[in-house]
């Protein structure tokens, strides 16, 4: 009886065995270059696997055991979503002030590749709050602000119960500046004088919708660079390139890596 029970076990086991291996060799997943992190897809150009992806992208994402994340100078952010098809990734700075918490604020840096080729999207902005009289963005760089949709800061510090704070605190409403990337790029808080700060996505979609509504965190644009990959992919292997020479290869099989493409 026992054994009549196990047999359809065991067979299923194998079957499952058999389909994981076939589904594995027609997704081209080899331990070299694992093409997820969690439930977040990592495909070209990204890689989370030395060796895999584009030499561009090194380095720039870590997967631990619950999340993945992005990799900056100024940080390691949580990544929430990658659309490859609108190539854009969303990431969250956890020390970042937002409706519900206020947090001292902490400079967002990218390397120099990174603001090049995985910038902040244009429908991203950055609210600078709390900023004193003597801030440049309330003087010489006034300009850099930009009227985001009819909202005020006024709307901001009584809509949220973190930054509520400033109206408590000083009985007026701090200056507060809406700005791109480009005013953050170029100077630090300390030469903003600002003292908190918190950033929005889909800022376009944001009209008539009120701060407890915004989509906190910051979106990233990025660009694809060209390295013959679709010819690589089409032939069933992954893109990848060469650690010591980070020359680009095309990842066949466990055993083989060849230049362009598996050849079939
Ligand atoms: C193929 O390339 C991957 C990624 O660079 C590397 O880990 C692997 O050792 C290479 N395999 C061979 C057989 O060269
Ligand atoms: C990436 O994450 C692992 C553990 O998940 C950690 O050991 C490693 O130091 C991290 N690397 C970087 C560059 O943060
Ligand atoms: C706002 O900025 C002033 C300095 O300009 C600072 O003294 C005050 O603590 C800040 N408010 C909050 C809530 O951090
Ligand atoms: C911002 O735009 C709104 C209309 O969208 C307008 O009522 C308001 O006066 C503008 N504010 C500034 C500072 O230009």
């Amino acid at each position: 009886m026992a054994n009549q029970l196990r047999l359809p076990f065991f067979s299923f086991n194998h079957l499952t065995i058999y389909l994981i291996l076939l589904l594995s060799q027609s997704q081209q997943i080899f331990s070299t270059c694992r093409n997820f992190c969690n439930n977040i897809p990592i495909n070209y150009p990204f890689s989370i696997d030395d060796g895999c992806g584009t030499p561009q992208y090194r380095h720039m994402l870590n997967c631990s055991a619950t999340d993945l994340f992005f990799l900056t100078p100024s940080g390691n952010y949580k990544v929430q979503s990658i659309d490859y098809d609108k190539k854009t990734m969303t990431i969250f700075d956890p020390s970042m002030s937002t409706c519900s918490i206020l947090q001292p604020h902490h400079d967002f840096k990218m390397s120099e590749i990174q603001s090049a080729i995985i910038p902040p999207s244009p429908d991203t902005i950055f609210i600078l709050m709390n900023c004193s009289i003597d801030s440049p963005v309330l003087n010489h760089y006034k300009s850099v602000c930009f009227n985001f949709s009819g909202h005020s800061c006024d709307e901001l510090y009584g809509s949220c119960t973190s930054f509520k704070l400033f109206h408590l605190l000083s009985n007026s409403t701090p200056a507060c500046c809406f700005t791109s990337y480009e005013t953050v790029k170029y100077m630090s808080m300390d030469i903003l004088d600002c003292t908190h700060y918190t950033s929005v996505y889909n800022s376009d979609k944001l009209e008539g919708v009120g701060p407890l509504d915004w989509l906190y965190g910051m979106k990233l644009s990025f660009s694809v660079p060209d390295t013959g990959c679709e010819r690589c992919d089409k032939s069933g292997g992954t893109c990848g390139f060469d650690v010591e020479t980070e020359m680009a290869q095309c990842i066949c099989s466990s055993t083989s890596n060849s230049t362009r493409d598996c050849g079939k």
